[in-house]
């Protein structure tokens, strides 16, 4: 889907980036701009800062910088389109998309709202029968009362309550006009070959399962009392809206913690991560009783680095848990665990030792998964020779299932001291394992060797040039002033970076291609607004354009108010600032240009041609010290 140029401007001029942020984050107000600590890494005082005039955030901490829409992107962890709808959706704005959706496509989504619409009905339909009918509190809030849950949770999750008729869910969306076929799809009901239909969950407490973004798509439903007829738990089968293994329980509710505390905790059951909630842990989900999938590890990974595993402590929990843990580790999150006492569960055991006790025993009991597993098996295999050697290699495979080489490499030194075996082996059982298997994937040199070619070659792309910090000195005053009036010299300051600089290569790419777009603009006469030039860039370029413009001198209104002193604002400090850059541009070109020249005095053969490197050498040293001298001036000035 592509959404039509002229929504997305409308999406951008109605946005309000301060009303976006305080979605999410509670903002105070210091000087023109309000600050946070920043919610997309952990700190004590506040780098977070969002300028409304600007329509930016930035945080000084970590850097990420932005306008709106970067902003949704990176707190929901949403593609560009997805957060266009966000915000849409909070502006009422109607999206207009260019490429209209095929038929097919457009049936699809048709039936997609109206499966979930049907959903929601019934989410509302459950609770209220739990909270609100004589049945639902005598037989279900009873029930839910008994195991400890209060009503705060029991609303958060949207807990409900299915009677024992036949068709209570059906008679009564029936009413409200949603067809068999929709109610069928939905997963909500169930129809005989003779065409009789009736409810998929009837006298049980009902577990809604919500998508990220809280629409309810499937239900879990539990048995009252025990019945070794029935199963415990009914589900909802796999329907267009829900699929099992793409989704985690509890993650709508959970997101915002996980992010927060750059760690989630997986659990099995319901129960359990409303349990924990209760006991004021909210960065927990639940992989409802499968096997962990891919899908649903990297919808943990959208919101943290680091998953905890709840589980029971034995070697058979261990054994249990391992293929999880394994796919956890290889999409290169950071896996510790948890173990609890034989018979307990999370929820079993926060309701017996109480929340203040249970958030001491996450923290105190939680490990590193990979040097628990060497412990474990260490100890196991203490008294039993034959033994270490599998030991080993179980523990090698784990290790090599990590992407990330330096980790890798703490690991291996880790486990060769607790398994008592030098690194050195270690890797080449790891480097073993790996051929074998054939894993693409970098080996560890079997002997410490230093750096590889290949990690040469990537520095060097990465190196950012030298020019960078000028180059993006002049484009923020670019942007930033570029109708302001230079009186000394009667240019308008973007035509004087314009006239200056236009013969000048941009080293770094992102600032070639900007300054080659705001030249473009002053050449056709338009006016540079900093908001709608921000709004009309791709996402990458989103965060560093962003960042040019967040203020870096922030200059204190208070300050000035409470000692009376004039702090010059940036703009009376114009043209000897545009000045300096432009002189230090074109310094380092000069520098570079000399050191060039002074290869080809090496390199040249010919009388001629060292003749002619000779006079350039010359001419060049001249310039440069004309523009050393000028720049002494402007920096005395400004200073
Ligand atoms: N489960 C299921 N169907 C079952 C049993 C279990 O779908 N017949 C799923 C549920 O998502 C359940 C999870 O597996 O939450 C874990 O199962 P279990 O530990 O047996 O249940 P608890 O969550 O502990 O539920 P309770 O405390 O109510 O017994
Ligand atoms: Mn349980």
């Amino acid at each position: 889907m592509r959404i039509a140029e002229e929504t997305v401007q409308r999406i951008q001029q109605q946005s309000d980036i301060l009303e976006v942020v305080q979605d999410f984050v509670a903002l105070k107000k210091k000087g023109s701009n309000w600050t946070a600590c920043c919610p997309f890494h952990q700190e004590k005082t506040p780098s977070f800062s969002v300028s409304p005039s600007r329509g930016i955030y930035k945080c000084f901490g970590c850097g990420r910088a932005g306008d709106s829409i970067s902003f949704v992107m990176e707190i929901e962890q949403c593609t560009y389109v997805e957060a266009l709808q966000y915000l849409a959706k909070k502006y009422q704005i109607e999206l207009q998309t260019e490429i209209s959706l095929s038929d097919e496509d457009r049936a699809a989504q048709k039936e997609q709202e109206s499966l979930l619409v049907a959903l929601d009905f019934a989410q509302q339909y459950f609770q209220k029968l739990l909270l609100h009918s004589e049945l639902g509190q005598a037989l279900g809030l009873a029930y839910l009362r008994e195991r400890g849950f209060k009503n705060p949770v029991i609303e958060k999750f949207g807990l409900g309550f299915s009677s024992e008729a036949w068709d209570g869910l059906l008679k009564a969306a029936s009413t409200q006009g949603f067809s068999v076929e929709v109610l069928e799809k939905a997963g909500l009901i169930i129809r005989k070959e003779e065409g009789k239909a009736f409810d998929r969950f009837r006298d049980r407490v009902i577990f809604p399962i919500h998508n990220l973004a809280g629409r309810p798509i499937a239900f879990g439903a539990r048995l009252l009392k025990k019945d070794p007829k029935q199963a415990k738990y009914l589900n909802s089968p796999e329907t267009p809206v829900y699929h099992k293994s793409q989704v985690l329980y509890g993650i709508f509710q959970a997101k915002k913690a996980i992010r927060e505390q750059n760690n989630c905790y997986l659990v099995e059951g319901y129960t359990d991560v409303i349990s924990l909630h209760q006991a004021g842990i909210e960065n927990v989900v639940a992989s409802s009783g499968t096997a962990l999938t891919e899908a649903q590890i990297r919808l943990m990974k959208r919101f943290c680095h680091q998953v905890t595993v709840l589980y029971d402590g034995d070697a058979a929990g261990l054994k249990a848990s391992q293929r999880g843990i394994d796919l956890i580790l290889a999409q290169g999150l950071d896996v510790r665990v948890v173990l609890f006492p034989e018979g307990q569960d999370p929820d079993s055991y926060v309701h017996k030792i109480g929340p203040t006790a249970f958030g001491e025993f996450l923290h105190r009991e939680s490990q590193d998964f990979i040097t628990y597993k060497a412990s474990l098996l260490q100890q196991e295999a203490r008294h039993d020779p034959l033994r270490k050697a599998e030991t080993i290699r179980e523990v090698v495979q784990s290790i090599v299932l990590i992407p990330d080489e330096i980790k890798r490499r703490v690991f291996f030194q880790a486990c060769s001291r607790i398994l008592d075996i030098d690194e050195a082996t270690l890797i080449r059982e790891g480097n073993l394992l790996l051929r074998r298997e054939a894993v693409p994937k970098p080996l560890l040199p079997d002997v410490a060797t230093p750096s590889s070619p290949d990690q040469e070659t990537e520095e060097a792309v990465q190196a950012v040039s030298a020019a960078y910090p000028q180059e993006k000195a002049v484009l923020r005053l670019f942007l930033l002033y570029s109708d302001v009036l230079l009186e000394e010299n009667g240019l308008k300051l973007g035509q004087f970076f314009r006239q200056e600089l236009e013969e000048i290569t941009f080293e770094d790419p992102a600032c070639r291609e900007l300054f080659g777009q705001l030249c473009q603009a002053i050449k056709a006469g338009q006016t540079i607004v900093p908001k709608s030039f921000l709004g009309m860039a791709p996402p990458k370029h989103k965060a560093f354009l962003a960042d040019l413009l967040a203020e870096h001198y922030p200059i204190s209104q208070h300050w000035a108010e409470k000692f009376h002193v004039h702090t010059p604002q940036e703009q009376d400090l114009l043209l000897p600032r545009a000045v300096e850059h432009v002189l230090r541009l074109k310094l380092y070109h000069l520098q570079k240009m000399q050191k060039e020249n002074e290869q080809a005095l090496i390199q040249a053969i010919t009388e001629a041609a060292q003749d002619q490197a000779l006079q350039q050498a010359i001419r060049l040293k001249a310039v440069q010290q004309e523009i050393a001298s000028r720049l002494q001036n402007t920096i005395y000035k400004t200073s």
